[in-house]
């Protein structure tokens, strides 16, 4: 996958947001451990905490089309900065993850901030809480 073909599927992304009411658009891509991509855009809702992210659609598309973990999730939105994922998406993406998984945001220009996981989200609650490791 190229830079300018993970541009064009954010852009695609980007344009299918559905986001009446905050007006702010949210592209993502994922490319999972088979090199497969995933994308997903955020969906808004009249019931404002029923609405999901980009981070998150992306995951779902990942998970039912059998993508096991994140190598890369790609961010750009419709600001001309580049978008960081939110707390709820961190964890979220944390799920799918490895210590070595990627994000990498966009800004308006197409330029890359990249930070791993591990960055943007450490002592991370997982599976290993729950199994008293
Ligand atoms: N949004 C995302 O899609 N991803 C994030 O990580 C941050 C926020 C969306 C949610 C909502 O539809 C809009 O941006 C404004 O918060």
């Amino acid at each position: 996958m190229t830079k300018p073909e993970i541009i064009q599927q954010l852009d695609r992304a980007i344009t299918c947001a559905y986001a009446p009411y905050s007006q702010f658009q949210v592209g993502a891509v994922i490319i999972d451990e088979q090199g497969q991509t995933h994308a997903g855009c955020n969906v808004e809702n009249a019931a404002y905490p029923s609405g999901c992210c980009a981070e998150q659609s992306a995951v779902s598309n990942m998970v039912i089309n059998g993508g096991k973990t994140i190598q890369h999730i790609y961010i750009k939105s419709s600001s001309e900065h580049a978008c960081p994922p939110c707390g709820n998406c961190r964890q979220i993406i944390s799920e799918f993850s490895d210590d070595n998984s990627q994000i990498h945001m966009l800004d308006g220009n197409n330029q890359i901030t990249s930070l791993t996981l591990k960055e943007m989200l450490p002592s991370q609650f997982n599976a290993d809480w729950l199994e008293g490791k």
